[in-house]
């Protein structure tokens, strides 16, 4: 069942986003090679605790971060572990917020120092069809528009999608339906109407769209060992252009002071929807 949330229930959602969106800000802060990722989990913990927010990973059915921790061939659902950034790889960091009993859930894909030019193109290339997911959020059209806008993006440029796992509806629950595939035709699935909060997040591969999941029922991998991206923002259905709860905006900050690598959009005509 689709929740269609009231004025009250938007902004309490736009709330919570903005401290999950916070947070991966403060993250950024920390994203250099020689840290290691249950470091980045301790600090994205005690941020979200010190500003009236609960890290809603930690304990989701079982699952033992704050922060799910993708780096280069890990898709999504990594551990916080003892594992060191290294010069080279690329760092998923996904999370989901709760703030006064209303989720927020975001994710940014990381450069760690320098990073290869095929990995610069497959970060560009995931983050802009967030965007074109976004931008096809639109009141009357239908969850498979924002599918097939993702799909058609990344394919076209030689990248593929992940079947396994797709974007979702949020609110007091950190899954909501309807499901939001980064794949599919367009016109089909659930219409968008006014008040529907979803979580658009492709999870776009360099090599084949094949993964694998760990003996520990999470950790997914890509089947060929090629690195994978995804980004993520909730956003809500309006009856005008669809309104990003999430933004990239405090990550960005600290990114450009540090002179790092990160993606931008090209045209201005996108940057409307970055809110
Ligand atoms: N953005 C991720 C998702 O929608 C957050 C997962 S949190 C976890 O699946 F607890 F399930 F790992
Ligand atoms: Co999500």
């Amino acid at each position: 069942m689709i929740h269609i949330k009231t004025h009250e229930e938007i902004e309490l959602t736009a709330a919570a986003c903005d401290l999950m969106s916070r947070t991966l800000g403060e993250v950024a802060k920390w994203v250099e090679p020689g840290v290691t990722t249950k470091r980045l989990d301790t600090i994205a913990r005690e941020f979200i605790l010190d500003n009236g927010g609960k890290p809603a990973c930690l304990g989701y059915h079982g699952f033992p971060g704050t922060l799910c921790i993708e780096i280069n061939d890990m898709v999504v659902h990594g551990f916080p572990s003892n594992r060191t950034l290294r010069e080279g790889d690329i760092v998923g960091i996904d999370s989901v917020v709760e703030l006064n009993g209303w989720n927020g859930d975001s994710c940014f894909t990381f450069a760690v120092g320098e990073i290869d030019d095929k990995e610069k193109g497959l970060l560009q290339a995931t983050y802009e069809s967030l965007y074109k997911g976004i931008a096809a959020a639109k009141a009357g059209r239908r969850v498979g528009d924002i599918s097939n806008a993702v799909q058609t993006y990344v394919e076209k440029r030689g990248y593929t999608v992940v079947r396994e796992m797709c974007g979702h509806g949020i609110g007091k629950e950190m899954h909501e339906d309807p499901e939001v595939p980064n794949y599919g035709r367009r016109g089909i699935g659930p219409v968008l109407k006014p008040g529907m909060i979803i979580c658009i997040e492709p999870m776009i591969n360099l090599g084949s769209k094949n993964v694998k999941i760990d003996p520990n029922g999470w950790e997914c991998r890509t089947r060929d060992g090629k690195p994978s991206a995804h980004y993520e923002h909730t956003v809500v259905i309006t009856g005008e252009e669809p309104r990003q709860l999430t933004t990239f905006k405090y990550v960005e900050e600290v990114l450009k002071a540090k002179g790092a690598f990160f993606p931008q959009l090209r045209n201005h005509a996108d940057s409307k929807v970055e809110g």
